[in-house]
């Protein structure tokens, strides 16, 4: 057999081993599934936070531009806002209207879900100050996108080079609560490697390998 052939041959086997391999990967390991939606300790909204206050992802996921992980935001980073607004504003407002009619002073509204958080700091929402009785303790908020422990992944690879978080992760600023919206598959994460280094991304060149050492340890 000429040297060309045995290339040629050998080459064909790698691929024919890559779209097996990737067919495999369709069919997924035990762990969360696309649409996966666990309820959480707090119902916290995208859609009002990242949708109507248009505040960037990266503001509590700052992570996914500096690091592997994008990380989740600390219960402080919620008291930016969450120190003032203690209830919907309309509930505020609707109290405030209340009182004025009434002619006394407003009462405090908290909602149900703010007193969450305020319960995990130990803080009185109402003087903002330590309540001495009690210990803070962190909020468990329930893991969505988890890969299995041999596949290597890092956020800031793909953000930096202008992927939007929607290609991985939805329209998440229009979710009540986050979902698993893709596979997460290896067939997922190949088919853009592909596309992206023979399309590229946002105009420029890329090398997303599908070297099995990219994402294997
Ligand atoms: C005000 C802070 C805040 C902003 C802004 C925010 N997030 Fe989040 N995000 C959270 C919190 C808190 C959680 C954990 C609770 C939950 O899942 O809702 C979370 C969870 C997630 C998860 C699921 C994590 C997991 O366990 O797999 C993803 C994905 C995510 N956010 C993406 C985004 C994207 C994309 C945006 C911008 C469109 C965004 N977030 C904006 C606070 C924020
Ligand atoms: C190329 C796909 C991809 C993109 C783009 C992407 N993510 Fe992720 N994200 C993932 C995967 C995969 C996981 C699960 C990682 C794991 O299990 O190790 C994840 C996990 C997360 C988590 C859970 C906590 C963590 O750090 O693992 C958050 C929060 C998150 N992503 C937010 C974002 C935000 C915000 C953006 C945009 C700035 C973004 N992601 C862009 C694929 C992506
Ligand atoms: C940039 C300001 C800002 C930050 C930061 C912020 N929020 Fe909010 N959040 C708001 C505003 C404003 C509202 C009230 C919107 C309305 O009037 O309904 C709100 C509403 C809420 C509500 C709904 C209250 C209810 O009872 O309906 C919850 C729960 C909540 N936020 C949790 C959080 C958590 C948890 C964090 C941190 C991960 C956070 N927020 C970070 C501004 C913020
Ligand atoms: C939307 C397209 C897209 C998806 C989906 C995607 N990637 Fe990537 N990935 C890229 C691009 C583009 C690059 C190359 C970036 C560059 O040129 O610096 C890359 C690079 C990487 C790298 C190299 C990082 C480094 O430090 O050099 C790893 C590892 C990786 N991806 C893993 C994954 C895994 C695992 C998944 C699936 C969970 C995945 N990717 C899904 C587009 C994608
Ligand atoms: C761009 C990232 C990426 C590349 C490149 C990649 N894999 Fe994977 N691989 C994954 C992900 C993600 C999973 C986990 C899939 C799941 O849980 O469904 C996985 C899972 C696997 C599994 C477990 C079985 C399965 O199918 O779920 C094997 C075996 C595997 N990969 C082998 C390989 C080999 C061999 C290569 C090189 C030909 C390779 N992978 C290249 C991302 C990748």
């Amino acid at each position: 057999m000429s040297r060309a052939l045995n290339i040629l041959l050998a080459v064909g086997a790698g691929l024919a081993l890559l779209a097996l391999i990737t067919a495999l990967g369709a069919a997924r390991l035990p762990g969360h599934q696309q649409g996966y939606t666990p309820e959480q300790p707090i119902e916290f909204s995208h859609l009002l936070h990242a949708g109507e206050l248009k505040m960037d992802c990266l503001y509590c996921h700052h992570g996914a531009e500096s690091s592997r992980h994008a990380g989740l935001p600390a219960a402080s980073t919620c008291m930016n806002c969450h120190q003032f607004v203690t209830a919907p504003i309309a509930e505020i407002r609707a109290e405030d209207q209340r009182a004025l009619v009434a002619e006394r002073p407003a009462e405090p509204v908290v909602s149900t879900e703010l007193a969450k958080l305020y319960d995990a700091l130990a803080i009185d929402p109402l003087t903002g100050l330590p309540l001495p009785s009690r210990d803070p303790h962190t909020i468990r908020w329930e893991k969505i996108h988890v890969l299995p422990d041999f596949v290597y992944f890092d956020h800031r690879a793909h953000v930096t080079v202008g992927i939007d978080c929607a290609a991985c992760h939805g329209p998440v600023d229009s979710m009540l609560r986050v979902r698993q919206d893709q596979t997460l598959t290896m067939g997922f994460c190949i088919d853009c490697h592909r596309r992206s280094s023979s399309e590229g991304v946002a105009g420029l060149d890329v090398n997303a390998s599908t070297d099995c050492s990219t994402c294997h340890y």
